[in-house]
């Protein structure tokens, strides 16, 4: 049970379980899919890295036709400055386009976006977070959908990193002690995989 690996002494714990990330992606993909039921296909932005679980996941829980395409942003926290690493291969000119973030902190990120694709003249355009981290806002940015509001805590899992690790555990894990991961960032690995340590 995967109740009994957040029992030990890991500096996190569980926040959101993966039954529930998938209903809740069943209910939000129902929704997206019948706000475009009768349009052209939307085109889902995933922002690169963290959003790929999620846009994969959200996709498949539309049962209408879709387009894919991929953004990279770096970010600057400490300036605010945003910029393009890898941009959208298809022009979005008249199509519908929902941005899919795996969450929303200070809302910089997503504000740029916003800004950058409504100048390329989209005929609408919607975002959509997994996770909703509204007590971080900076700039408040239109979010037309989220899966979960949770409190500002440090979080990893399903698409979410610490130092490029654990986007691949299945459940959303609230890091409690995060210096104790920062002095040693495979902390967790071993228990979270079952594989030996070292
Ligand atoms: C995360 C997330 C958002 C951004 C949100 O990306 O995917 O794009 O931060 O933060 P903000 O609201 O404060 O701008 P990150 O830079 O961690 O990259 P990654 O997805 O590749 O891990």
């Amino acid at each position: 049970m995967i109740d009994g690996r957040f029992a030990s002494n890991l500096p996190a714990e569980l926040l959101i379980d993966r039954a529930s990330i998938a209903r809740r992606i069943d209910e939000l993909g129902a929704e997206l899919a019948g706000l475009f039921a009768d349009e052209e296909p939307p085109v889902l932005v995933g922002v690169l890295k963290g959003s790929a679980m999620f846009l994969a996941d959200l996709i498949r829980a539309m049962d209408i036709d879709v387009a894919v395409d991929f953004m990279s942003i770096s970010s600057y926290s400490q300036s605010g400055v945003v910029r393009i690493v890898k941009d959208l291969d298809e022009d979005v000119r008249g199509r519908d386009v929902v941005v899919v973030e795996d969450i929303v902190d200070t809302g910089l990120t997503l504000n740029y976006l916003r800004k950058t694709l409504s100048q390329r003249e989209p005929d609408s355009l919607r975002a959509v977070t997994l996770l909703d981290k509204t007590a971080r806002r900076i700039i408040p940015v239109p979010l037309e959908f989220s899966a979960f509001e949770i409190p500002d805590v440090f979080v990893v899992g399903y698409g979410l990193d610490f130092q490029g690790l654990y986007r691949n555990v299945a459940d959303i894990l609230a890091v409690r002690d995060l210096a104790r991961l920062a002095n040693d960032p495979r902390l967790m690995v071993a228990q979270l995989f079952g594989l030996k340590s070292g």
